[in-house]
């Protein structure tokens, strides 16, 4: 009988997991319930952070389904593949982001669950590299960002970033936060996409952070999750290819889960930069010892239909095409929503899938009651979620507060 071996209760019974605080709950998955049961059939959901087509699904790709077919008749076997996943997935993948970049010893890459599983091995390795790198955040970001590297027990710094007046960047004040950066220390930068603004940096900014990288000796951490999703697949890594080849050291976590469409797979990457082929080789032996700890090895199943898709022909058209289906509604959309208020035509500037609206919470929670318009309590939308005929819609619905808000919130 299993209880007769069971210890007696602990005298504290409360212990350990009573000494926990709760919580508090996604607000975004709050706003999915409150969604799904908003019946007005004119309802916009606009906070969860998927694409999705004109009808308003997140349809599987048709070059994600060939592959899953092509899989079903020749993957041969599921045995373990190792705490870096697949290899050739990660090459290729590599190819598609660094380009025609020569082979270089110093650059390693492996696979990672997610974009997320990324940026937490690489903030394992900068913690086990020093562990008093501070991770400088521009603000505002993606709500993950700051607990992954809390979590790995690095300390965070926010600088400066989104203008909320202009819909753009106010870099003169980030290179002023900055100024209180460490050499040693992490700068977190959205490759390209910026969530959740959309906010993009010029090619001169980005030449003058790779200067200041440079000479501060800080480390970039590139979040590569939207390649393609904003002007293309080359023009979306221009960013990250000028950065690596400008610097001795710099890491990139990415994400094929939007530009794929494979989201609940969970498919990833993350590659480092080193100083030289030595330490390379050290940094690659402690990314593989940091990725079996913390997740052994990589599921499969998504990065595998992302190499099928790469490594055939056919299959890596098909996916460039549809990949620009889904940036030209989103840059279609924007133009569209930037043309019906004058405080909204920043977002024709802005790319990827996010925009910061400038409203207040108050607004907001009016948009939601009164219209059945749902999106994040900042005023973050997804894009994709609006459609060719709901523009006017929603445009109508936003005027009143966009004209009464004359300050940003
Ligand atoms: C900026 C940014 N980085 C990383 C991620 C994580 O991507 P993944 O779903 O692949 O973990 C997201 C997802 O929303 C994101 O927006």
């Amino acid at each position: 009988m299993i209880s007769d071996t069971l210890p007696a209760p602990a005298t504290s019974p409360g212990l350990p997991f009573g000494a926990l605080a709760t919580q508090p709950a996604d607000a975004l998955l709050g706003l999915i319930a409150l969604h799904r049961a908003d019946e007005r059939p004119q309802k916009i959901d606009l906070g969860v952070g998927v694409f999705r087509d004109d009808a308003g699904t997140t349809p599987v790709l048709r070059a994600v389904k060939a592959a899953e077919a092509a899989l079903l008749e020749t993957q041969m076997t599921k045995a373990y593949l190792g705490a870096e996943g697949d290899a050739t997935y990660a090459a290729l993948l590599g190819g598609v982001l660094f380009g025609d970049r020569p082979a270089d010893e110093r650059l390693h890459g492996v696979q990672t669950p997610g974009g997320t599983g990324a940026l937490r091995l690489g903030a394992e390795l900068v913690a086990r590299a020093d562990r008093a790198a501070r991770v400088w955040i521009g603000a505002p970001t993606w709500p993950n960002h700051a607990p992954i590297f809390a979590e790995a027990g690095l300390a965070t710094r926010s600088h400066r970033f989104y203008d909320a007046a202009t819909g753009g960047i106010d870099f003169d004040a980030m290179l002023a936060d900055l100024t209180e950066a460490r050499a040693g220390d992490i700068l977190l930068l959205h490759g390209c996409c910026h969530n959740p603004t959309g906010a993009e940096l010029t090619p001169a900014q980005w030449s003058a952070i790779a200067e200041l990288c440079a000479s501060r000796g800080l480390i970039p951490f590139i979040d590569l999750a939207y390649q393609g999703l904003g002007d293309g697949l080359a023009q979306d890594a221009a960013a990250t290819r000028m950065m690596f080849a400008a610097l001795p050291t710099a890491l990139v976590a990415y994400s094929c889960d939007k530009n794929f469409g494979l989201y609940r797979e969970r498919v990833g990457a993350f590659w480092a930069l080193s100083a030289n082929g030595a330490i390379a080789e050290r940094v690659r032996t402690n990314i593989l010892s940091l990725a079996r700890s913390l997740w052994s090895m990589p599921p499969d199943h998504g990065a595998a239909i992302v190499r099928t898709i790469l490594e055939n022909a056919a299959l890596r058209r098909d996916w460039q095409h549809e990949l620009e289906a889904m940036r030209v509604r989103l840059n279609g959309l924007r133009t569209a929503l930037a043309a019906t208020h004058p405080r909204l035509s920043a977002i024709a500037d802005q790319r990827g899938m996010f925009a910061m609206l400038p409203l207040t919470p108050a607004s907001v929670a009016t948009l939601r009651e009164e219209h059945g318009i749902y999106m994040a309590a900042n005023g973050r939308i997804n894009i994709a979620g609006l459609r060719a005929e709901t523009v006017p819609f929603f445009a109508h619905a936003l005027r009143p507060h966009l004209d009464a808000e004359s300050t940003t919130p």
